[in-house]
């Protein structure tokens, strides 16, 4: 099964793909993952990454599809996959579509004030892309990550003024493509507001359907 979720900044993609993914045995594959991890190498690429990245603003659509369709072509991803943060843009889910053949688009609904909270909150292990929150999914140890023992991290672009900017952009170039993906037919709405737990039973109903 070849999944896309989609949803604001904060909605509980990353959380719910990484449960999501063990459910169905297949990879996620996060395009901000990705670039975080082109980040963290150093490279040149990476720097211009971080500088796009921590502005709120997103890379240009031709670099991150090269950057996808590679990565799905890896021998983990012939049972299919689950896509978080991609596509983006309207661009990326033509270039998708030309590609691949996506069974279902789940998209998280969630209100802004409840966006705000969840990524103040977030802390994120850059070693195994785990996400934890103060709050709502501690880890054992305080700033610790649980699986492998590294330092927790707060997103560069996890700021009040850059969150406002993700979520202006998701408004622009993300919204029109959940608008896209419904005219084809494919998309299952799911209202995330609740906890973790009760969300992943509303997404796994949605699946079903
Ligand atoms: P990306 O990493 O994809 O960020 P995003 O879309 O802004 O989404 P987030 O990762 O911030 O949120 P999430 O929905 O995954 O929420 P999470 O599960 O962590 O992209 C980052 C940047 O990379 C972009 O801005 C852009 O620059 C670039 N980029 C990436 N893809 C691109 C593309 N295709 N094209 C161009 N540029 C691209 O949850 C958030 C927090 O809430 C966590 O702490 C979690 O523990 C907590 N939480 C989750 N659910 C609940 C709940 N139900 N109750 C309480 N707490 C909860
Ligand atoms: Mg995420």
């Amino acid at each position: 099964m070849k999944i896309v979720i989609m949803g604001a900044p904060g909605s509980g993609k990353g959380t719910q793909a990484e449960i999501i993914s063990k459910d169905l045995e297949i990879p996620t594959i996060s395009t901000g993952s990705i670039l975080r991890y082109e980040v963290e190498s150093g490279s040149k690429l990476g720097q211009k990454i971080k500088d796009t990245i921590s502005q709120g603003i997103l890379i240009p659509d031709e670099l991150i599809t090269e950057l996808l369709l590679k990565r799905v072509d890896s021998p983990d991803c012939k049972n299919g996959y689950i896509l978080d943060g991609f596509p983006r843009t309207i661009n990326q889910a033509k270039s998708l579509d030309e590609n691949i053949d996506i069974d279902k688009v789940l998209v998280l609904e969630v209100e802004d004030q409840v966006i705000l909270n969840r990524l103040s909150g977030r802390r994120s292990c850059t070693n195994c892309n785990i996400v934890y929150h103060v709050q709502s999914k501690k880890p054992q140890v305080e700033g610790v990550c649980d699986i492998c023992g590294e330092p927790l991290i707060i997103r560069d672009d996890d700021k009040e003024e850059i969150i406002k900017k993700r979520l202006e952009i998701y408004r622009e170039s993300t919204k029109p493509v959940i608008d896209y993906y419904k005219q084809k037919g494919k998309v299952v709405t799911v209202d995330c507001v609740d906890g973790i737990e009760e969300n992943t039973k509303l997404i796994r109903k949605a699946l079903l359907k």
